[in-house]
């Protein structure tokens, strides 16, 4: 039998692409560069599996041609609100993602940037390399506390909880929690954390508000002026989940205007455009969508899709689909 027609849209770690080789008839983007509508849109067409990432965008439109070859999207990340899952679903194909394996390092870069921007590390880091350190000082770049502070946790999936096991175990914080759903007790309790019922009964409450929730519409600028301006005026935000959580307009007067105390982003809401208005904050710690990032990590999303699409071709159901 034919070995399956497969398309990886970016450059994945060696390992993997060479094990693809070996199981599919696998085309790889080797110039690496982001894949436009057109290209998707072709290649639903030409290929029986397609491997997204989140620089790839499946709205409603690319799937409008008159015949998909695609049976199935398996996405390299957690994050899948790049995929119109409805669109995919009306014709005939599988979603599936890639869970559990990138929680702990994405926590990692959501308390890296916590610590960063409470700390003042990416100020103080700019002022050394700029040659304008003039020596140590009793009042010179004084930060916030973490140990022992409150933290606001959005959604209370894997990365939300791996967040709370670091903050918690590690940094005795105490955890407040707000979820679309209700947190088993059980599962609060191994964080001595409480559910709130809405994200405005949280934000009052927290010294750092970390967003762990998913992205797309429902979630579109769920932090804006508004719920910006519930947060006290020394709070932090982080954000690692998906840049469409935040309107990075409000955030940035909220910065500007000194009405929360600062902010880390790992992601934006048109990557990799970051406003003009963000760049200028001195109170903000930016990076660049390094979430998932380890060697290990990236390895092992990789070898993820290759079980779902295993799954998927030995006529089982993908282990981690989402549509
Ligand atoms: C994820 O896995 O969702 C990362 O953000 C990369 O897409």
């Amino acid at each position: 039998m034919a070995k399956p027609k497969v398309l990886v849209t970016r450059r994945w770690p060696a390992a993997v692409e060479a094990k693809m080789a070996e199981v599919f008839d696998l085309s790889i983007n080797r110039d690496d560069r982001p894949l436009t509508a057109s290209d998707i849109r072709g290649a639903l067409g030409d290929y029986d599996a397609v491997l997204p990432t989140v620089t790839d965008r499946l709205p409603a439109q690319v799937f409008d041609l008159p015949q998909t070859r695609t049976r199935i999207l398996a996405n390299y990340g957690v994050g899948f609100s790049h995929i119109d899952t409805e669109a995919a679903k009306s014709r005939g194909i599988a979603v599936t993602n890639t869970p559990d394996v990138l929680s702990e390092c994405t926590a990692d870069i959501a308390m890296t940037l916590m610590l960063m921007v409470a700390r003042r590390a990416g100020e103080g880091e700019r002022e050394l390399r700029d040659g304008r350190w003039t020596g140590w000082r009793p009042t010179h770049l004084v930060g916030t506390k973490v140990s022992g502070a409150t933290l606001g946790i959005i959604g209370f999936g894997r990365i939300g909880q791996a967040m709370a096991q670091r903050a918690h175990h590690g940094f005795g914080m105490k955890i407040l929690v707000q979820n679309r759903s209700a947190i088993a007790p059980e599962v609060l309790a191994r964080y001595n954390a409480e559910q709130v019922a809405s994200v405005e009964d949280l934000l009052p409450r927290c010294d750092f508000v970390s967003l762990h929730c998913p992205g797309g519409a429902a979630n579109r600028h769920l932090i804006n002026a508004r719920r910006l301006d519930l947060m006290k005026p020394d709070a932090f935000l982080i954000n690692t989940a998906r840049g469409e959580v935040v309107d990075e307009h409000a955030l940035a007067q909220a910065l500007w205007f000194g009405t929360i105390g600062g902010a880390g982003l790992d992601v934006f809401e048109r990557e990799p455009v970051v406003p003009d208005a963000l760049l200028g904050a001195d109170n903000l710690v930016l990076l660049p969508h390094l979430g998932s990032a380890t060697r290990q990590t990236r390895e092992d999303m990789g070898f993820r899709v290759l079980a779902n699409l295993t799954d998927f071709f030995d006529g089982k159901t993908p282990r981690d689909r989402v549509a």
